[in-house]
């Protein structure tokens, strides 16, 4: 079994009524079923409105399926206590596009990383500060930010503090939505490239969504592709991204470069790790 297993999700929004009294919906999710091993990164992507982020959102408990079951760790996340979820949820994390929105401006970055650590853990303050600092220093700040706030830094800082907040807890899946979809192109790649080290470092899988078969390309180990509600494409190998054959899977190949073999794409990431850190 793996990590997380989605079977048959399907998830439907009813938008109200058109003037005939017929009622309009959006199947934002068809049937989906997936799976994600430990130590994966699966790369979701898909067209705007394929259903990514409503996937991505029953996933964390933020919208629940209609119909399907998500097995996370063994556990329907469905069907737990609410100690239980609380538990479990602790493995299962998140960082969003809009690095500005996630955060509470009025908390400084210390309290910002420290909001799990105090919802899970019993820490002094003096061993609160020490971990703040240790993950600051992670995810290449300084440790003196740890007093400022959000407005005072960069898109490309803030999510950083966001990826601080997120493994904090030391998770078993972040689930990454576009997550540097927002982000200067280097910017990008500097993120991609610190995600790519903490998934080693802290045996990390990702699921992570994107409209970007590029960025997707850069980390994801594995690919799933989305349309219209359902997956109608996977992919085990990123190496063979040449072989994808559906019409919306060739339409988000066209906007990739040519694919490089994965040592060579690993190369290009450490290239950019020297630079950027
Ligand atoms: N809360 C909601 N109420 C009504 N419709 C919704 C809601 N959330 C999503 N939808 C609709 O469900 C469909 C899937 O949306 P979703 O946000 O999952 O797509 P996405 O693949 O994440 O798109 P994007 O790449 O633009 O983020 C869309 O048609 C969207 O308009
Ligand atoms: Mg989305």
């Amino acid at each position: 079994m793996g990590l997380l297993e989605l079977k048959s999700i399907k998830k439907t929004y009813f938008l109200g009524s058109s003037v005939w009294g017929k009622r309009k919906i959006v199947e934002a999710v068809k049937n989906v079923s997936l799976t994600l091993e430990e130590g994966v990164c699966l790369g979701l992507v898909g067209e705007s409105g394929s259903g990514k982020s409503t996937l991505g959102k029953i996933l964390l408990g933020l919208e629940k399926p209609d119909q399907g079951e998500v097995w996370f760790q063994g556990r329907n996340l469905y069907n737990l206590k609410a100690k239980e979820l609380k538990e479990l949820r602790r493995n299962l994390q998140v960082v969003f596009q809009d690095c500005y929105s996630a955060v509470n401006p009025r908390l400084t970055v210390g309290e910002i990383i420290a909001e799990p650590l105090r919802n899970y853990e019993r820490l002094t303050s003096a061993q609160e500060k020490k971990k703040v600092q240790e993950f600051l220093e992670i995810v290449g700040l300084c440790l003196e930010d740890i007093h400022k706030y959000p407005h005072h830094f960069s898109g490309g800082q803030l999510q950083r503090i966001n990826i601080a907040r997120a493994i904090a807890l030391k998770p078993k899946l972040i689930i990454l939505d576009e997550a540097v979809s927002a982000l200067d192109v280097l910017v990008q790649v500097q993120i991609l490239n610190l995600l790519a080290q903490l998934k080693e470092e802290f045996q990390l899988s990702y699921l992570f969504i994107s409209h970007d078969l590029q960025a997707v390309n850069y980390i994801a180990d594995r690919l799933a592709v989305m349309y219209k509600g359902e997956v109608v494409e996977r992919l085990d190998d990123m190496e063979q991204l040449e072989r994808l054959e559906h019409p919306v899977s060739k339409k988000l190949l066209s906007s990739v470069l040519p694919p490089y073999p994965s040592g060579e794409r690993l190369g290009i990431i450490n290239n950019m790790t020297k630079i950027s850190l």
